[in-house]
């Protein structure tokens, strides 16, 4: 892409030492932030004996403690804001997939800095300012919607704000107003290349050039998929509403390696999600993000759950995270064995003859849990090749992840369809 580096704002342009010291200068702020103006902070720091000045390197920040989605819960609502109330300008919640919601507040400071960031994330992406953007995430308390609108604006693109829902309608707007750019949960696209083909309409022959999909995991099998389906490049965003939203990382469409973190304002560490001890770059565990620079609601160490590994910066100068394997919560444990959804989204959409809609239902066999993947038959799949399908998965779950399953392939358009995000696991056991 010719120029492109020339796009690069000023934090993207630091070397790797100016980087690092902007980092820890950032990160003392921040933990200091935290400590004179949030008491749980207070409290955990005094408990754990440290105080903000003791970190003198990054890697003193693993001696600060963890914050948990259960501290965030037990100081619900606006226990752990660090301003005061007429300073929050905005309020978003996360959604709720794993209990109850945790609300988060954004300061003009921090809803600016937000927008920087997905401006900067839609760039990496292929976006340009005067582009068409339809976002298609959902409009509210979800961060994705308002999020990735904000920072499309930011960028100086044109904004159809579709939000989730009405499908059809969505393919419409699609159709007359051109957007070269969606953002959508990459489960939500499916749906929607679904009602493309209902409709009549060929989803390589759209205006749309560049798909930059999150707010779910989703694997190389499933950008394949949806390149070769709508003719785009399809690209990773990450974020959680606990550090900001969507445009904490960002995968750069130049080379699709993997997501690289807006380190300058999102400090990541990986550690053993068993013992809390952090890991090298390389290994994978659970990711970790310290907030550098956020107002209202600064984060130190929070848990995400998300499993992945660091990865040295390619296209950025900043470190990249691999596509996320899964949340530690959506792991299932199967006679002993680990297996994340995004195990059986690698198998299912490689197999012939099966659509990329499936499920995992989960029941309990006497004393152990069992699983059924539960997939969908392409359109045109004979009874052989069903049968042949249903026999291939579930070979390669053996094979790759050691562990036997039962295999239903179910008629084509009988799996529930994704609006936002999917889920993937079907929990039967009462
Ligand atoms: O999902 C923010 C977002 C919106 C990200 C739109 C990207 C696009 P929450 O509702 O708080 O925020 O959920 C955060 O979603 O901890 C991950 O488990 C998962 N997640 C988000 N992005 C990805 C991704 C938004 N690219 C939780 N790959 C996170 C895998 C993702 N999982």
């Amino acid at each position: 892409m010719a120029g492109a580096q020339d796009l690069l704002d000023a934090g993207e342009r630091l070397d790797a030492e100016a980087l690092r010291e902007l980092q820890l200068e950032r990160l003392r702020a921040s933990l200091r932030h935290a400590y004179e103006r949030v008491p749980f902070y207070r409290e955990a720091f005094d408990k754990a004996g440290v105080r903000p000045e003791d970190c003198t390197t990054l890697a003193d920040l693993a001696r600060f403690p963890f914050t948990t989605k259960g501290d965030l819960r037990a100081n619900y609502p606006y226990g752990m804001f660090a301003v005061p109330q007429d300073r929050i300008r905005r309020i978003h919640a996360s959604s709720g997939t794993t209990g109850r919601p945790t609300v988060v507040g954004y300061t003009d400071g921090d809803l600016s800095l937000w927008a920087d960031m997905v401006a900067r994330s839609i760039r990496a992406a292929g976006g340009r300012p005067g582009d068409t953007v339809h976002v298609a995430y959902g409009y509210g308390l979800f961060t994705g919607g308002l999020g990735a609108h904000y920072g499309a604006e930011r960028l100086g693109c044109t904004v159809v704000p579709a939000s989730g829902g009405m499908t059809a309608r969505q393919v419409q707007l699609i159709q007359d107003l051109k957007p070269g750019i969606i953002m959508v949960t990459p489960s939500y696209m499916l749906t929607l290349l679904d009602e493309f083909e209902r409709q009549g309409v060929d989803p390589r022959s759209t205006s749309l050039r560049v798909g930059i999909f999150g707010a779910e995991p989703w694997t190389e099998q499933m950008r394949q998929e949806i390149e070769g389906r709508f003719a785009i490049d399809a690209v990773d965003i990450y974020g959680l509403s606990e550090v900001i939203g969507p445009g904490v990382a960002q995968e750069c469409v130049e080379t699709k390696d993997g997501l690289h973190i807006w380190e300058d304002h999102f400090y990541p560490e990986i550690v053993d999600p068993i013992t809390g001890e952090v890991l090298p770059d390389g290994e994978e565990g659970e990711l970790v993000f310290t907030s550098l620079t956020k107002e209202a609601m600064p984060v130190i160490r929070y848990r995400t759950r998300d499993l992945t590994r660091l990865l040295p910066g390619t296209a950025r100068v900043f470190r990249r995270m691999e596509k996320i394997t899964g949340r530690s919560d959506d792991m299932v444990i199967l006679r002993g064995v680990n297996l994340f959804p995004t195990q059986i989204e690698e198998i299912v959409l490689r197999t012939p003859g099966v659509a990329p809609h499936f499920q995992l239902h989960l029941t309990r066999e006497g004393r152990l849990d069992a699983l059924t993947v539960r997939a969908e038959a392409r359109t045109d799949a004979t009874r052989e090749t069903r049968d042949a399908a249903a026999r291939s998965i579930a070979t390669a779950v053996k094979d790759s992840i050691g562990v036997t399953v039962a295999v239903e392939i179910v008629d084509p358009e009988t799996l529930e369809r994704s609006v936002g995000k999917i889920r993937r696991i079907v929990d039967l056991r009462g």
